[in-house]
């Protein structure tokens, strides 16, 4: 029995949970109209009612049906030139060479399961229930399924698109987005997340322009360029009010969210591949499905839209094994020794690893044959024989045996010039003829798109995990595509090569976890490079930034936390002066930078671990008594100002509220100030356990504010704990509910 759609005979759909409603209707042209997504509607009544017609010179009516213009009509899946002058949500070549189809309402089916997409990673269903509509353009045998799902507890309704060829001539596809939403007319505002190395996710909020803009990747993954993520609100929205409409692509390829306000105002919304620098030819019978796009509605604000993300994030995109679960904190070799690793200072690592209180031990870079710089032997994936003379497999188990876990660093896409591999097959890299290959880091990348290689590299790392050894796998990935064509594919498929590439990545991921399902995989792309959902679907937790510098990864957290809850971040305690901006921090600001990251460890050298060893052990036997609320609990951006960070989480049972506060440059004759506090039980009484052991009413705590500490250096009151005095000053103040 379905529950959560309903069909009326008019043709209308409903999807609704008890908290979000979306609509839509077959018109009486067949055309599949966009109705509504917004809070609860018990039903469509009324909904079409707001579609009004009206003539308008300078347009077109859609086959001549009086007042019919597609141009002020929202739709479902719009295409391009039958009276619709914004860009389409389809567009492709047909056998005659025009661009000209027509899709209209065929049927429809509803299933209570939510049916995975082949090849590509989507969310898990559960508790929801999916409505598939088929358009059908009747001259060129082209079938267009609109697959929706709804959740029960979610605020959430996937989107896919699956086209087919029905007909006897191959269609040339030229665009195919995932989604389409075609808002009302109205004020928007547009926050999206931008960046670069080491300054990923950026929060930049923009007025929405009466145009077009897009919010894309051309560099064959997701980047740190753009995520593929973008919140359109109602002007002025805050963290606790107005609407707010989510969109989230899952996909690790170039990307391409559209957002066009046409000439009567409306946006629209298209999310799904790039349309730049794609062509597919889509041959009769054949298929093609697009990444899934989920869209999130709220009405109370961008926090209320980022608790959403997070918790579906954690139960319907995250591995359930480990979703939920404390992370292990770990050492990782990189920002310790570089490329210098070998067997005995590993082990002596594990030592010092195991006395400071850590449960892993990770080898990042430098363990495979000949990879002394970054120059080499990407691609030849055994161990190098000078450093590690007993191979991974006898390491591993002898870090195991002093009771720490073991995780490794792999690359598995690239290849150095200089190594075996590409020297015997110069040809598995992407390339063109004629052309020399732009390099990036000295490498190239594999060229995912063909079987043969995508089998050799599961094979290599199917015989490294095979040892049953390893615990954890750092998959990174550092550079960009260039030259992205195939030896094998034919001329006119050869802009088929970053996705099938992208294709190919997810057909290795999901075999090499499904293999080895108890193997912690953590996401890397030079830090946030290739920081989405699709990744993310497969390997529970990223590295968003190999920014660590405390001051630097505020602004780096705070954007990426719209979207990402902590389950999924990592961060470890790195050195200072920090090796990627040169700031000198304290121990205490470094340590706390990390804490509302899940996976928490550190990378430091050995001179450090002898300077700092106490203070180390202090800061990780601080962090593991809150390791199990970090994973589970609820996230606040409680502020986030030039100078000041405020953030808040909440343990998933209420009975601890961690508050993070971090001053960046101090200075004298500082105001007082506080945080308001979000989603606390108002009549319960919440002890701060330090600065000073004060109690506060729940109701106090949101209405009033917690009083922060202060860095001025004139500080005078004896009962306060105060921040460390100067630039860079941060704590962490924990609150326990008391009744
Ligand atoms: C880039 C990553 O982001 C770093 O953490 C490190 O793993 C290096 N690659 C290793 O080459």
């Amino acid at each position: 029995m379905n529950t959560m759609i309903s069909v009326t005979d008019e043709r209308e759909f409903l999807l609704s949970n008890a908290r979000i409603s979306y609509a839509f209707r077959a018109s009486p042209q067949g055309i599949l109209e966009h109705l509504y997504f917004g809070n609860h509607v018990s039903g469509a009544a009324g909904l079409a009612a707001s579609i009004r017609k009206t003539y308008r010179t300078t347009t077109a009516e859609f086959e001549g049906v009086p007042y019919y213009h597609l141009a002020d009509t929202p739709q479902e899946y719009p295409l391009f030139g039958t009276s619709d002058f914004r860009h389409p949500a389809l567009h492709g070549v047909n056998a005659d060479g025009n661009s000209i189809f027509t899709l209209r309402y065929d049927s429809h089916r509803i299933s209570s399961d939510k049916p995975a997409l082949p090849g590509l990673p989507s969310a898990r269903g559960g508790d929801s229930e999916t409505l598939v509509v088929t358009l059908k353009d009747a001259v060129y045998g082209l079938t267009v399924d609109l697959n929706y799902t709804i959740y029960r507890d979610y605020d959430v309704v996937c989107r896919s698109t699956t086209i087919t060829n029905d007909g006897q001539h191959t269609i040339e596809l030229l665009n195919v987005a995932s989604s389409c939403l075609d808002l009302p007319a109205d004020d928007y505002e547009l926050l999206h997340l931008h960046g670069t190395w080491a300054r990923e996710f950026n929060a930049e909020r923009i007025a929405m322009p009466t145009a077009r803009c897009v919010i894309e990747s051309t560099r064959g993954t997701s980047s740190a360029a753009h995520n593929p993520f973008l919140a359109v609100m109602e002007k002025d929205a805050t963290e606790t009010s107005g609407r707010v409409y989510g969109t989230a692509l899952m996909y690790s390829g170039s990307f391409a969210i559209s957002i066009e306000k046409g000439e009567f105002e409306e946006v629209r919304v298209l999310t799904g591949i790039n349309p730049f620098n794609f062509r597919w030819q889509l041959e009769p019978g054949a298929s093609f499905n697009s990444p899934e796009v989920l869209q999130v509605y709220t009405d109370r604000g961008l926090s209320s839209m980022s608790r959403t993300w997070h918790r579906f994030i954690q139960d319907r995109i995250s591995e359930p094994r480990f979703a939920h679960s404390a992370r292990p904190s770990y050492f990782n070799t990189w920002e310790a020794a570089y490329f210098n690793v070998n067997e005995t200072s590993i082990l002596r690592l594990a030592d010092r690893a195991k006395e400071l209180g850590l449960e892993m031990l990770v080898v990042d870079d430098g363990w495979f044959e000949g990879r002394d710089s970054e120059t080499t032997s990407l691609g030849d994936w055994q161990p190098d024989p000078g450093k590690f003379p007993s191979g991974i497999a006898a390491l591993a188990k002898q870090v195991k045996q002093r009771g720490l876990k073991f995780g490794i660093w792999v690359e598995p896409e690239m290849v150095n010039e200089k190594s075996k591999l590409y020297q015997q097959h110069p040809d598995w890299i992407l390339h063109v003829p004629h052309r020399k290959p732009s390099l990036g880091r000295y490498q190239y990348v594999l060229d995912y798109s063909r079987a043969d290689v995508v089998e050799h590299m599961f094979n290599q790392l199917d015989e490294l995990l095979s040892c049953g050894s390893i615990d954890y796998i750092k998959w990174d990935m550092n550079r960009l595509m260039t030259e992205a064509g195939s030896a094998l594919l034919p001329a006119e498929r050869q802009l088929e090569t970053p996705h099938r590439y992208i294709l190919g990545l997810y057909n290795l991921v999901q075999r090499i976890t499904a293999k080895y399902p108890d193997v912690l995989f953590e996401n890397c792309a030079s830090g946030g490079n290739r920081y989405d959902l699709g990744m993310l679907r497969y390997m529970s937790q990223g590295w968003p930034s190999d920014m660590v510098d405390p001051v630097g990864r505020l602004s780096i957290l705070n954007g990426a936390s719209y979207l990402f809850p902590p389950s999924v971040l990592a961060a470890y305690v790195g050195p200072s002066p920090n090796h990627q901006n040169g700031r000198h921090s304290s121990l205490q600001a470094r340590f706390d930078a990390a804490f509302f990251c899940a996976a928490r460890g550190i990378s430091l050298s050995e001179a450090d671990l002898d300077r700092d060893a106490d203070e180390i052990r202090e800061g990780f036997a601080v962090l593991r008594e809150s390791a199990d609320d970090v994973v589970n609990g609820a996230f606040h951006r409680v502020f986030h100002r030039a100078n000041e960070t405020c953030w808040q989480l909440t343990s998933a049972d209420g009975n601890s509220v961690y508050v993070g506060y971090y001053h960046v440059l101090s200075a004298p004759n500082l105001p007082f100030k506080k945080a308001l506090l979000r989603d606390l039980d108002p009549n319960a009484e919440y002890r701060l356990t330090k600065n000073p052991a004060s109690t506060y009413t729940g109701a106090a705590l949101m209405h009033s504010g917690l009083a922060l500490p202060w860095v001025d250096v004139l500080q005078y009151n004896p009962e306060l704990e105060y921040m460390d005095k100067g630039d860079f000053s941060t704590c962490i103040l924990v609150l326990e509910k008391v009744t």
